[in-house]
């Protein structure tokens, strides 16, 4: 069925959205969610990072990456000096948790997608970390691997993005050896500072 669209322009405030989201049915993940989650962090952000959905944690709490992934992406801003309070403006692709984790649907993310752009428009972030494959997709359309694209900037709208690994990607590949996942990561968030300066 075709959904009415969110027109640009609907929200001012990360509160308007997020209790308009505590109420939204969208699609089905309103039915099983406790809490939507909108964002943390700064909307005088220069960083915008993009998750892909709410898992246990975040959705108990109302806020993003707030679990161990969450706790990792902390550290990793925390080493080149970024702040989540501060720099970095965090939010999904989803705002409401998909069952056991789930990757989220296509259509889920097309039904959540007014929020996203909503969220892009108010932030006007200079750059677009998208964290993982579903975050590329959700956002750019691209269905390319992540271990492919990252690091890689993509220039598109007057803005920069960059795909990156997704940090419960990282807990699950700890090595820190050259060339390996989190040494990769590593390479990426410097750039980014890099880029910001
Ligand atoms: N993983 C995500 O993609 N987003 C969160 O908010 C938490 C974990």
């Amino acid at each position: 069925a075709a959904r009415v669209p969110i027109p640009a322009g609907t929200y001012e405030t990360m509160e308007q959205m997020q209790a308009h989201c505590n109420r939204c049915f969208r699609c089905a993940l309103g039915q099983s969610r406790t809490n939507a989650v909108v964002s943390r962090g700064s909307m005088q952000a220069p960083i915008m990072i993009v998750g892909e959905g709410p898992g246990q944690n975040e959705d108990e709490q109302g806020k993003p990456f707030v679990g161990k992934s969450g706790q990792l992406l902390d550290k990793i801003l925390a080493s080149v000096n970024l702040s989540a309070e501060q720099d970095v403006f965090i939010c999904n692709v989803v705002k409401c948790r998909p069952p056991e984790n789930r990757t989220p649907t296509t259509d889920e993310a097309e039904a959540c997608k007014g929020y996203l752009m909503e969220q892009i428009r108010l932030v006007n972030p200079k750059i677009i970390l998208l964290t993982g494959a579903t975050a590329l997709k959700g956002l750019l359309g691209i269905k390319q691997g992540i271990t492919k694209v990252r690091g890689q900037w993509i220039e598109q709208d007057d803005r920069l993005y960059m795909p990156i690994f997704h940090p419960a990607y990282l807990l699950r590949n700890q090595s820190r050896e050259r060339g390996q996942p989190k040494w990769l990561m590593w390479q990426d968030i410097q750039a980014v500072k890099t880029r910001l300066d």
